[in-house]
């Protein structure tokens, strides 16, 4: 989209540049703000402080393409734990008492969980093989019905588009407890929106945070923020449960105004955020009676997530930089 973002995530590849990151003690503040920490543990309780204030998390164990069966065996009993770890959590019972957690939304008498978790194909082995990323995911889905919770695949980059609408489509016939996220800056997006209302998928719109070549993606912002408010309207009026995942605060208004206009019952979607970011907003969208979901990534495989933080925000790399060159 922009230069800086470009310029960022292109320089995050760079062998040196993540030998500095990943050892500098200057960027640990900056770790420490978008990451709740190295640990399950750290980030169930960073959860319970968030569900104190209101808030719905979504879990993410950071990590994405993996390398082997085995490591991709790894992910998956890390995802087991956590849905077993998050169904003994007294917090998240008295949650779902005191929120009454029923959308009344026209689509989905659905329990809306207040913890879920949210999990990547490639941390599931895709990159070993489709079939053997659908077993460990079916076997995710089986485990997170146990405590009727519910399993999001993030999107990756646009190779895996495809790939993941494909697992999607099978796997949801016998596995209501998932969907997916959808990327507004992919020319591809409006067909896809389209698909998940037609399949009444759960879903999260997201603006898309790839390195994406332009025959695939949008370069302009306005562009992306234009399919953004397009998209997100039809998923408002006609999806299942939507995610509106943004910390635009314009866009955020826009929304707000569209659904009290088409008087869309505010319980049958809600708004996400990620950790660390626009705290202000989340607290103050929960006081006028909005669902929020926070997304709260926790794990030792920070860097890729981070980087595209960082190139979100150059003003978040331009303040390290300054600190660098004084210190
Ligand atoms: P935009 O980038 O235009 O930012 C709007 C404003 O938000 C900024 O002006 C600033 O105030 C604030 N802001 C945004 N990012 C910031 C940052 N890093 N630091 C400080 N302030 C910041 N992407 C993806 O490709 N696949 C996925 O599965 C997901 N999943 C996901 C879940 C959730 C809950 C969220 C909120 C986002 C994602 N994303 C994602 C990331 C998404 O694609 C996008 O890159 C970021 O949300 C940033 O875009 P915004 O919509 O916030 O707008």
């Amino acid at each position: 989209m922009s230069l800086g973002r470009n310029f960022i995530l292109r320089a995050a590849t760079l062998k040196p540049v993540q030998a500095i990151v990943r050892k500098s003690f200057l960027f640990r503040p900056v770790v420490k703000r978008f990451i709740a920490g190295d640990t399950l543990e750290e980030a169930l309780k960073a959860s319970e402080e968030l569900l104190q204030r209101g808030i719905r998390i979504t879990l993410d164990y950071l990590g994405e393409n993996t390398h082997s069966e085995a490591e991709a065996l790894a992910a998956k009993a890390t995802y087991l734990t956590m849905l077993s770890e998050i169904a003994k959590l007294e917090s998240v019972q008295e949650f779902s008492r005191r929120t009454k957690s029923y959308p009344t939304g026209k689509l989905t008498s659905a329990v809306i969980e207040p913890l879920n978790i949210s999990i990547k194909l490639t941390q599931c082995g895709l990159d070993q093989g489709t079939d053997f990323a659908e077993q460990n995911y079916r076997d995710v889905l089986t485990e997170a019905m146990k405590s009727s919770n519910f399993v999001r695949i993030d999107m990756e980059a646009s190779e895996y588009t495809q790939p993941t609408m494909d697992m999607i489509e099978r796997v949801r016939m016998d596995n209501p407890n998932t969907g997916t996220v959808l990327q507004s800056y992919l020319y591809r997006n409006d067909g896809d929106v389209a698909t998940v209302i037609q399949w009444q998928a759960r879903t999260r719109l997201v603006k898309g945070a790839y390195l994406e070549p332009e025959a695939v993606a949008y370069k302009d912002k306005s562009k992306v923020d234009e399919a953004y408010v397009r998209q997100a309207k039809l998923l408002l009026l006609d999806g299942n449960y939507p995610a509106i995942a943004t910390q635009d605060e314009k866009i955020i208004n826009e929304l707000k105004k569209f659904v009290s206009e088409r008087s869309i019952d505010k319980s049958g979607f809600e708004f996400q955020m990620l950790y660390g970011i626009r705290r202000d907003l989340q607290e103050s969208l929960v006081r006028e009676g909005f669902n929020v979901r926070v997304y709260v990534p926790f794990g030792d495989a920070w860097y890729p997530y981070f980087t595209r933080r960082l190139a979100e925000r150059p003003a978040n790399v331009m303040f390290i930089a300054k600190a660098m060159l004084k210190g």
